[in-house]
């Protein structure tokens, strides 16, 4: 039982961790493609950087690593809490809005972002391979596949949806990350929620200015 219940604590720890590293690498992404505006040759040259640098291994193992741990915990959190009854009234009894539709549908949530990735490394990392030389340096022109892409109206529309699911999971997902870590405190919960809130806010925004400025104004 007393094993159980460490397992049951330590896989609520690393979904916690998981989560915020996840999070972490979203705010990075996005701050990284907000170079868009500065044009192709400072996009271009920062992402082929990123893909070169003698950490992308080391980051790409921990980003995989962190998104399967991430989702085969949240699935067996999920189907424990389906059949745990119990625990569902107690939940309900302390006050916690078991029945909040966000909540409801957090493995829904992570499906559509799921798919989202999976179609989003299709389209950009293994898409088109264009090429463009600065100072005879050869680097792939990931600025025009990007430009192409968001020329789509169903591209468009697609980036639109996933990212607001995105917000709802990243806003929910951050104060249950810090519940897990038992970083939450009654006095601090208000300022954690705002602080998610501001989170999600930010990190969506940004992402969802990419696909609108080059839609209507490149
Ligand atoms: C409109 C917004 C976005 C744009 C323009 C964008 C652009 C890109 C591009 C160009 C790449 C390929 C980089 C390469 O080949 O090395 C990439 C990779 C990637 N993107 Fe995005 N992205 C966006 C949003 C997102 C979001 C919201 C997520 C996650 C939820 C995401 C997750 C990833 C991942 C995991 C990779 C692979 C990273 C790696 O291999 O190191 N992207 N993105």
């Amino acid at each position: 039982m007393k094993k159980f219940f460490l397992f049951s604590i330590g896989q609520k720890y690393l979904m916690g961790v998981t989560g915020l590293g996840l999070a972490f690498f979203v705010l990075a992404h996005m701050l990284g493609n907000l170079l868009i505006f500065a044009g192709d040759k400072a996009y271009n040259l920062y992402m082929h950087q990123m893909v070169n640098m003698k950490a992308s291994v080391i980051v790409q193992t921990g980003l995989l690593t962190a998104f399967l741990l991430h989702i085969i915990l949240a699935l067996i959190l999920g189907v424990k809490n389906y059949f745990s009854r119990s625990e569902k009234y107690a939940r309900q009894a302390s006050g916690w809005k078991a029945t909040a539709w966000y909540q409801k549908t957090l493995i829904a949530q992570g499906a559509v972002i799921l798919v989202f990735v999976i179609l989003h490394l299709i389209t950009f990392k293994f898409g088109a391979h264009y090429e463009v030389v600065y100072e005879g340096k050869t680097v792939r022109n990931l600025f025009q596949l990007v430009i192409e892409v968001f020329q789509k109206p169903v591209m468009v529309i697609w980036y639109l949806i996933a990212l607001l699911i995105l917000f709802v999971h990243l806003f929910h997902g951050l104060s249950s990350s810090f519940q897990s870590l038992g970083l939450s405190h009654p006095r601090f919960d208000s300022w954690i929620k705002k602080l998610s809130l501001g989170y999600a806010v930010f990190v969506t925004v940004g992402y969802i200015s990419l696909p609108i400025y080059v839609f209507f104004f490149v």
